[in-house]
């Protein structure tokens, strides 16, 4: 673990990270119950697409240090859905996220666990900053290209994927008319509080 000042890149053509400890890869197999069209899920289920990478430069998980790194979600859809990652709450309800989009274009789907809602778009230079208490959701709309991000969020953060396995997200993106729409999730559950 470098505890010295330390640089490194992205190559934003390539996709890569000059510096990363951890490649995640998700495939559409983690993705259970997340899509709306279940027959078109799966039929793409024999092929397991990969949907999502993230690289990660890891960082003790501590209050003070920051967990940065890159997400890239490949093009292509699942029925109407485009590829998405999982989407998560932090365990710590209150912290916050950046995400600066280097390529492709996208949206972040989010939420409160009170339910309000909100979808901001992402293209190149597009800085979004995630409040704390909103889960997020990257979404690749763009049919030809990878959506690459770079992210920054406390490394004491952690993560919560049950919440949004259980119940959704409240809004969905989809592919309409070979234009991306955003739509009502009717599958989507209120927290109970
Ligand atoms: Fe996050």
């Amino acid at each position: 673990m470098q505890q010295h000042p330390f640089t490194f890149s992205v190559s934003v053509p390539e996709e890569t990270l000059s510096v990363f400890d951890k490649h995640i890869v998700r495939r559409l197999s983690a993705m259970q119950g997340q899509y709306l069209d279940t027959q078109a899920f799966k039929t793409m289920l024999s092929q397991d697409p990969v949907l999502y990478e993230v690289y990660e430069i890891n960082r003790p998980e501590l209050a003070g240090e920051l967990m940065n790194g890159i997400t890239i979600v490949h093009p292509g859809k699942i029925g109407e859905e485009y590829f998405m990652t999982k989407g998560h709450f932090h365990n710590l309800l209150a912290t916050a996220e950046v995400y600066y989009c280097l390529k492709g274009d996208g949206m972040m789907v989010m939420e409160t666990p009170e339910g309000e809602w909100a979808v901001e778009e992402l293209h190149p230079a597009s800085v979004l900053y995630v409040p704390p208490r909103w889960a997020h959701r990257s979404v690749n709309t763009n049919p030809h290209d990878d959506l690459l991000m770079f992210f920054v969020y406390p490394a004491n953060a952690g993560h919560d994927y049950g919440t949004i396995e259980q119940h959704g997200f409240h809004q969905l993106v989809l592919e309409r008319n070979g234009h991306p729409q955003i739509v009502e999730n009717p599958r989507w559950r209120q927290q109970e509080r």
